[in-house]
């Protein structure tokens, strides 16, 4: 990048999360100044899944007031702010777009540099933050991603060199944990409630697939068992003091799958380190069986895991990657992209962007 700048200011919209964090970045540590979330969850937890109008439209009341306090709490002025970072996608487009237009309106008006982020590859950047450097990611890694949207395993060669090896080939898992929650008549997030009642329960009372745990490529799916668990509350009257064993077999069954290829990538492609993101990591369940799975290839791989707070959607992730990240030439011709995906890009820095970047 021809200007490093020092003081990113990030903006995430991508579903019902209406974020603004402001990130320092000094010698090779990056700080986080303020981090500032609203949600609209409280509104979707009656329809047990967002209602994308909804979520627009909260978009919209939200934004300006996080850019606000996200200004207030790390107390500085626009003119301080150095590079505009902000989820491009893939995402709702009505949020996409709350976010994207509002950080074109600001770069323009503060007459600061714009760098548009894939939320998917932002999520791995809660990585690097209040980090020294020595205890950061080091590429070469193997990235898996986990949230309400995707499930994907990546080989990062280095920031934004990346190979896809493997995706859901159906449901995401954290949104086979909404799903199923959905069918167990618990509210929206799942992930967070299954866990939860998993804690007391055990998995061992109900038995619950695993598809494609057996195949030897690098993707999951997790439809089977949420149809599994569909099938099981239909044909079983399920009483309340099944409910936790029910719970710790559909989270055993989601991180098996879920570790089960990990471990067949790390050993395919001999790897010392395991970057893990999205909602799902927040799963501290998934944590401990990665770290003991992994542990029995070779103890000596690294396992990374962001704090819980920053593994769901925030955009101090967004403020990160920027770091690591070209800005446009044109701020004006980025447009917020609904579908980007990890899999369709082999070189994502030229893919990823419908517009140039600055050289
Ligand atoms: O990354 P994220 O905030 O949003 C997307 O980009 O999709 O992930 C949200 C997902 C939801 O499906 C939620 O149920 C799941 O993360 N999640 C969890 C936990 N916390 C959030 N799943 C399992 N255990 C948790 N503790
Ligand atoms: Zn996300």
């Amino acid at each position: 990048m021809s200007n490093q700048p020092k003081i990113i200011l990030g903006i995430e919209s991508s579903c019902d999360e209406t974020a603004c964090s402001i990130c320092q970045k000094d010698d090779n540590r990056i700080r986080l100044l303020s981090n500032i979330v609203a949600s609209s969850q409280s509104i979707h937890i009656k329809y047990g899944g967002v209602v994308p109008e909804q979520a627009a439209r909260e978009q919209v009341k939200s934004i300006i007031p996080v850019i606000t306090e996200a200004l207030d709490q790390a107390n500085l002025k626009p003119g301080e702010i150095d590079a505009i970072a902000v989820t491009q996608g893939p995402g709702l487009i009505g949020s996409l777009l709350v976010g994207v237009e509002t950080a074109k309106t600001l770069s323009t008006i503060w007459d600061k540099p714009l760098i548009p982020i894939n939320h998917l590859i932002g999520h791995f950047y809660a990585n690097w933050i209040d980090k020294q450097s020595s205890d950061q990611p080091q590429f070469p890694f193997l990235g898996l991603l986990v949230s309400g949207g995707h499930s994907d395993l990546v080989l990062f060669e280095d920031h934004n060199h990346y190979d896809y090896l493997g995706g859901t080939r159906d449901d995401a898992a954290g949104e086979c944990f909404d799903k199923c929650a959905r069918i167990l008549n618990l509210p929206y997030p799942g992930g967070p409630q299954i866990s939860k009642l998993a804690a007391s329960g055990d998995s061992t009372k109900f038995k619950l697939p695993r598809p494609m745990m057996h195949s030897y490529d690098l993707d999951f799916s997790f439809s089977g068992l949420k149809t599994a668990v569909l099938n099981l509350v239909d044909s079983t009257k399920i009483s309340d003091k099944d409910l936790p064993n029910i719970c710790a077999a559909i989270e055993t069954a989601i991180i098996d799958s879920l570790v089960n290829k990990v471990v067949i990538a790390i050993k395919k492609y001999n790897i010392e380190q395991l970057v893990v993101a999205g909602g799902v990591a927040a799963n501290s369940k998934l944590r401990t069986s990665l770290e003991r799975e992994i542990g029995q290839v070779n103890p000596a791989i690294k396992l990374f895991v962001p704090p819980p707070i920053l593994c769901t959607d925030n955009a101090a992730m967004i403020a990160a990657a920027g770091f690591f990240t070209e800005p446009v030439k044109n701020p004006l011709q980025v447009e917020a992209n609904p579908s980007l995906s990890l899999s369709l890009s082999l070189s994502p820095t030229l893919n990823l962007w419908s517009v140039d970047t600055v050289t």
